[in-house]
């Protein structure tokens, strides 16, 4: 609920994904110039780097009303030919966790995509019918974690696709000083700088650390946010320098103590620390490749030298270094 004050409503308000939001500045002014909906957008990329955001502030660049649901949600062909057909011109429709629509959906999106049409099928038996219903104009904006869960005829009717990419450090200070300013914190840069340095490249995690750390600051401290403050908050959490929380730990730890470093195939992965495959795939183990702990390869996932470093383990001599 409180998010909703510290989320950014323009696309200049907007930081960091500087190609995504090069792009889309350009995409939505030539629609807009055109007098025309926007083009259909997929956005992917793990969670908490601002997908819904984004879906947002197209919607408020165009000028339009966003309709919001998500994959899972829509049932029946008809739940999303409701949808469809209640747009005004020019609507953004989101849905998030795209990937997630059911077969019979999906099929029912492919022609209102497309061709701004949707057959519907009334009655049953002998008597049922299908009719073509015109569609106005709108604007897609699908969600997903990894864009390789769409099916292939899905991927294809969106015309702009964009990859979400982690925050780097300076990005996450810039929102975690926005939101700070915001929330009318009394914020140092130090402390700024320690939310922005333990928030796993993603927005939703700083802000979230940020409130922690502010109940921190106010209980145990005079509300001032200082580095000490900050540092000492998220040891708290659990939260470490590099931004792990135990999940990560745990996963990693799982890798150098129960299979040797690897590799380990993701479904024994799974089993030995107790999580959903997809919870690793979508949002444990992304960010702990690109900030090359973990490797990817095809006999399953190995710990590189930096994550025995970063447990204080001497690496195993036999370990081939990743690269
Ligand atoms: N809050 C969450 N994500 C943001 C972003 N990319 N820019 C500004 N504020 C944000």
């Amino acid at each position: 609920a409180v998010d909703r004050a510290i989320r950014p409503r323009r696309l200049d308000e907007y930081i960091g994904q500087s190609a995504v939001r090069e792009q889309l500045e350009i995409f939505i002014q030539a629609a807009r110039g055109r007098a025309e909906s926007l083009d259909h957008v997929l956005v992917f990329g793990p969670p908490g780097l601002g997908k819904t955001t984004l879906a947002h502030i197209i919607a408020h660049e165009l000028g339009v009303n966003l309709r919001q649901t998500s994959g899972p949600v829509i049932d029946r062909p008809g739940d999303l030919a409701a949808l469809l057909t209640n747009l005004e011109p020019g609507d953004v429709l989101f849905v998030d966790e795209i990937h997630r629509l059911s077969a019979v959906v999906e099929e029912v999106l492919y022609p209102a995509m497309e061709d701004q049409q949707i057959d519907i099928v009334v009655g049953e038996g002998p008597a049922a019918r299908s009719i073509k219903l015109d569609l106005p104009p709108f604007t897609l904006v699908g969600a997903t974690t990894r864009a390789g869960l769409l099916t292939s005829p899905l991927r294809d009717r969106f015309g702009i696709v964009q990859r979400l990419e982690y925050y780097t450090e300076a990005e996450l200070t810039t929102i975690v000083n926005r939101s700070a300013g915001l929330l009318a914190l009394a914020m140092e840069p130090d402390g700024a700088a320690e939310v922005a340095r333990r928030a796993r490249g993603t927005p939703r995690i700083a802000n979230r650390l940020l409130r922690r750390v502010r109940d921190y600051a106010e209980v145990k401290a005079d509300g001032r946010i200082t580095g000490a403050v900050a540092a000492a908050a998220m040891d708290m959490l659990k939260v470490d320098h590099n931004g792990f929380d135990t999940q990560d730990r745990r996963l990693l730890l799982a890798i150098l103590d129960k299979f040797d470093g690897g590799p380990v195939g993701v479904e024994s992965l799974a089993a030995a620390i107790g999580e959903e495959r997809g919870t690793i795939e979508d949002v444990i183990e992304p960010f702990l490749i690109q900030q090359g702990f973990l490797h990817r390869t095809p006999r399953g996932r190995m710990a590189t030298r930096t994550a025995y470093a970063h447990f204080d383990r001497p690496a195993p001599p036999r370990i081939e270094d990743p690269t």
